[in-house]
């Protein structure tokens, strides 16, 4: 991780930046990123599949923040869409990025392909029939040609939460193995639809390389029949999913980042290694940007009901909803570490009028002040892009931090943002 204690005396730093200081200039809540650190888990996944043809897409939702994408579109990324939204968010950063594109999500919608299409994006993932319908009607009616790749459901079980595990046959996602050549068959009936890859997703936080590359090896022997079918499959996109170690502290150096991508792309290049000419596409979004960002928020009180003490901090799940949605852990320190502070066992939780408004529960932390500030670590994936604004909470501003350099990257919203769209 890019945080660390420079000294025993020092405030908590991201790269050459103390938090304290990020704090009073810009207030808190208040999300924190690492440029450099962004920047060297994607060099990780380039080395890692550097022996093939491959492009990295980073998935838009896993943080949206304009910087960050621009950030990494300058490193050669590519980009894995979900919404017209985020397809604009890359169209902003730059136009050209477009042909790097490559839009999921089970419900596109007719406006959405039409900007998907104009723009000129690399690849539709599509993921029901229904889907590839209206796809080839706007595509006509656009006289664009669609570049269509299946995401096919690999019936592969990984070790997840529930609601982030998508690969299995009773999940929304993709179609069956089984009734892919059908409809690739479809695609080719089509004028301006050409089957061009195939594609996978198994779910996110994914910590082992075995299920990726089991659901990598379906995929590619189903492209060794496509093309004897006749199709010309160019792309096998592996979707995203690695996972990353959330319960690791801050001094703790047991996850070796560079040896899970190695082992990740180990299972994937054999995988790929039976299919000649293909290009391999990656849709990595918590690895690349979860370790990179925290959320810096104030203890606003202590308070003790029974036996259960509580830090109450101006931080809530409206902020970084993990916690209360899949009873994510994330580590919680002090920016400023108090030596001898004794030792005491909290929920940490926000002001949001919800019992599920929590960052930790129970846990054992140096005692807290009132007024202090806290790092909320591993936020940078799924947080400020999953943020809301229950509760009338204006969301969070967001800073950049490259070296000694921090840029305020998203201002803090107002309430006159939050009132605009309104009327009465
Ligand atoms: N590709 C597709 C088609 C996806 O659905 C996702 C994530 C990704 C790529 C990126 O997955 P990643 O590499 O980030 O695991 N909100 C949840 C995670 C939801 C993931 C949704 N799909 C969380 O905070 O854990």
């Amino acid at each position: 991780r890019p945080f660390s204690y420079p000294d025993r005396r020092a405030a908590l730093h991201v790269e050459g930046v103390s938090l304290e200081a990020l704090a009073r200039r810009h207030g808190t809540p208040l999300y924190v990123y690492s440029a450099d650190h962004i920047a060297q888990r994607f060099d990780l996944f380039a080395r890692a599949f550097a022996p093939v043809s491959h492009l990295i897409c980073f998935a838009v939702k896993a943080n949206s923040a304009l910087a960050i994408l621009q950030l990494l579109e300058k490193r050669g990324a590519g980009f894995d869409i979900v919404s017209g939204g985020e397809l604009e968010r890359v169209l902003a950063v730059n136009k050209k990025a477009a042909e790097r594109v490559v839009f999921s999500g089970v419900g596109k919608t007719a406006p959405e392909m039409d900007l998907a299409l104009r723009s000129g994006i690399l690849l539709f993932h599509v993921e029901s029939e229904g889907e590839l319908e209206l796809l080839a009607e706007r595509a006509s009616k656009l006289r664009k040609r669609a570049a269509v790749s299946l995401r096919v459901n690999p019936d592969v079980f990984a070790e997840t939460h529930p609601y982030i595990s998508t690969g299995l046959r009773e999940h929304k996602f993709g179609i069956e193995m089984a009734r892919a050549r059908k409809v690739y068959r479809a695609v080719a009936r089509h004028k301006y639809l050409e089957a061009r890859g195939v594609s996978v997703h198994i779910g996110s936080q994914i910590r082992m390389a075995e299920p990726f590359g089991a659901a990598a090896e379906r995929v590619a022997a189903l492209i060794g029949q496509l093309r004897k079918d006749g199709h010309g499959i160019r792309f096998l996109d592996a979707g995203g999913g690695l996972g990353i170690e959330y319960q690791a502290g801050l001094e703790d150096a047991s996850f070796d980042p560079a040896e899970r991508v190695q082992q990740y792309a180990a299972a994937l290049l054999h995988a790929v290694a039976t299919v000649p000419e293909i290009t391999l596409l990656l849709e990595p979004g918590r690895f690349l940007v979860a370790q990179a960002g925290a959320l810096v928020t104030r203890v606003l009180y202590r308070k003790q009901n029974g036996a259960k003490h509580f830090v109450i901090v101006d931080a809530a799940m409206n902020d970084l909803i993990r916690p209360a949605l899949y009873q994510a852990h994330h580590e919680v320190v002090p920016v400023l570490p108090r030596r001898g502070a004794r030792s005491m066992v909290a929920d940490i939780v926000g002001p949001v009028c919800e019992t599920g408004d929590f960052f930790a529960r129970d846990r054992a932390m140096a005692a807290v002040r009132e007024g202090e500030l806290l790092a909320i670590l591993d936020a940078g994936a799924y947080g400020m892009s999953l943020s809301s604004n229950y509760n009338s909470r204006v969301r969070p501003a967001e800073v950049l931090v490259s070296g000694k350099r921090a840029r305020l990257i998203r201002r803090r919203e107002t309430i006159n943002d939050l009132l605009a769209p309104e009327k009465f």
